[in-house]
């Protein structure tokens, strides 16, 4: 038993994407692959002999591993203590709430979100700092630099510690501490939500339905929803979290979540349906036959937040990203606060939030988050919309239909091309580049463009700059086109069309949106010759 420091050689994909490093599960298993990142993790963040930090992940294939690993590599690397999740079980945002609340030097989260998993799936771990979010883009490049000349890493000699126990052990001179991953998650949300009007509702024959899909919300959807807040046992389903999600791809929307869409869409369907994916921080909304896009999710929470204690002072600002609708902007115009637009990914939120700049955030690709951690929020939101349908009394549907008179409605979907020839896609973007100057003040049809551009983000906090972060294609009546490439993608390049029609007339609102938005997709194809530069005729995926 002791410290012992094994040789290695690097290895040179070892680049963190935008969240974390994700490879499939044989990558990771080779010999010294997962211990040199995790030694350039420790070396590049050069924690105080004695700090803590906090460990878990969404329980995925080589999740336990993994643990083991890293729990003997922070005793060799001068930690003095480890909080870990019980079985090794941490939810994305349950880890950021934890880092925070217990003030570690951050925390490592094993996770590929809302990719499949199993022997052949995917395997993710990343670094989130002492403010609970992940960590910045300095920090992972310091990282990926250590990782391209690290020769050797410690490890602690000893036999596997006792994770599926609350309580405490050693590791040499570290302790590890195993806690209740549900716990401290539960007691925040019932901090910031009325737990006995949700209670009230669910009692009072309100059905609902939360698709686990089999990941790591399972545990913490019993806990709080069936557990604490008195909801039927089943009303979870999928409950228990599984190394391979069931054969499943646990991300939350209405291809994937097909066992609650069918209840959701079936006869005597429940009046409220919700998912979340395979780290518990993407959410999907269902109302009885009824899909309320992530973007209106974040914007009905916006105009309802009062209603919730945690946020009964009002919100200080909205921000959500470039490619969400503009739903929530109308919101905050109304509610007379500022609302940031911030390139994809939810790295971009966490100064706003440190900043005291806003206290909502959302992404129309199924985030939507607050102040209260530094990570998207999957059941946050679940419980954020039980919280206003038990005030308000209303059906999903009807509070969607409201709002939308009140303030107009977005269509909104998106299209994603995946798995597109690297050329192709590239190829797409640069034409529409070369066509900025003649698409200004074309008409199409109803449509006139007001201007393009290549989206580019100045963070008002730092004043750090981000540039070609999607291209625009705005219309004098605001509805929108956008092109991005996928910065997740893992196979040739995948490309989304995002679009976005302004209706203030509630005659048309109860439109189909793939009817609504038909002429927008229609310019889309046209100014992008999608079709022909690519050879594909539909989309992967619409959501
Ligand atoms: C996708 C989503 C983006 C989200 C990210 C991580 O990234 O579009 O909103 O933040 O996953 O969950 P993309 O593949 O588009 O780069
Ligand atoms: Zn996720």
């Amino acid at each position: 038993m002791g410290i012992r420091v094994i040789s290695t050689q690097p290895f040179s994909d070892q680049k963190p994407g935008t969240s974390g490093l994700r490879k499939k599960v044989p990558v990771f298993q080779q010999p010294h692959y997962l211990e040199n990142f995790v030694q350039s993790i420790f070396d590049s963040i050069a924690a105080p002999k004695g700090a803590a930090m906090v460990l878990g992940g969404d329980g995925r294939y080589y999740n336990r591993a993994a643990i083991q690993i890293i729990l003997k590599m922070a005793a060799a690397n001068g930690f003095g203590k480890v909080i870990v999740g019980r079985g090794g079980i941490l939810s994305t945002p349950a880890a950021s709430c934890v880092i925070r609340k217990y003030q570690t030097f951050g925390g490592i989260i094993l996770s590929a979100s809302h990719n499949p998993g199993g022997p052949d799936g995917d395997f993710g771990i990343k670094y989130n700092s002492s403010n609970g979010g992940p960590a910045t883009e300095a920090v992972t490049e310091a990282i990926f630099a250590r990782s391209k000349i690290i020769n050797e890493y410690r490890i602690f000699d000893a036999g596997d510690v006792v994770i599926d126990k609350v309580g405490v052990s050693t590791l040499g001179d570290m302790q590890v501490q195993v806690f209740d991953p549900v716990g401290d998650y539960a007691e925040l949300m019932e901090s910031l939500f009325d737990f006995a009007a949700i209670r009230n509702l669910l009692s009072s024959g309100f059905a609902i339905r939360f698709d686990a899909m089999h990941a790591v919300n399972g545990p913490y959807a019993k806990g709080i929803l069936e557990r604490r807040l008195g909801a039927p046992a089943g009303s979870v389903m999928n409950a228990a979290p599984l190394e391979d999600f069931g054969g499943g791809h646990p991300d939350p929307n209405l291809t994937y979540a097909h066992d609650l869409v069918e209840i959701m869409y079936g006869g005597n369907a429940p009046d409220f349906g919700a998912a979340s994916d395979g780290d518990g921080d993407r959410n999907m909304i269902l109302g009885r036959k009824f899909f309320v896009t992530p973007s209106d999710s974040l914007a009905v929470i916006a105009a309802n937040a009062t209603l919730a204690p945690g946020y009964h002072k009002g919100l200080a600002g909205i921000a959500r990203s470039m490619p969400t609708s503009a739903a929530a902007d109308r919101v905050a115009q109304a509610l007379g606060i500022p609302c940031f637009e911030t390139p994809t990914g939810w790295k971009f939120f966490g100064n706003l939030m440190d900043a005291g700049k806003v206290t909502l955030c959302g992404e129309e690709s199924f985030g939507t988050g607050s102040n209260h951690v530094r990570e998207k929020d999957g059941l946050w939101a679940v419980l954020f919309w039980l919280n206003i349908l038990a005030v308000r009394k209303q059906s999903v549907e009807s509070i969607l239909r409201e709002h939308w008179a009140e303030y107009g409605r977005n269509f909104y979907s998106r299209y994603d091309y995946e798995g597109l020839p690297t050329e192709a896609a590239h190829g797409v973007m640069q034409h529409l580049k070369n066509s900025f100057a003649t698409l200004a003040g074309a008409q199409f049809g109803k449509y006139t463009v007001k201007f393009c551009d290549d989206f580019s983000y100045t963070d008002p906090v730092d004043g750090s700059v981000s540039k070609g972060q999607g291209i625009r294609i705005i219309f004098t009546d605001g509805s929108r086109i956008v092109f991005r490439l996928s910065g997740t993608g893992t196979e040739g390049a995948t490309l989304r069309v995002y679009l976005e029609a302004f209706e203030a007339d509630v005659a048309h609102h109860h439109l189909d949106a793939q009817a609504a938005l038909a002429e927008l997709i229609r310019i889309a194809l046209q100014v992008s010759e999608l079709k022909q530069r690519t050879g594909r005729e539909q989309p992967t995926v619409i959501t």
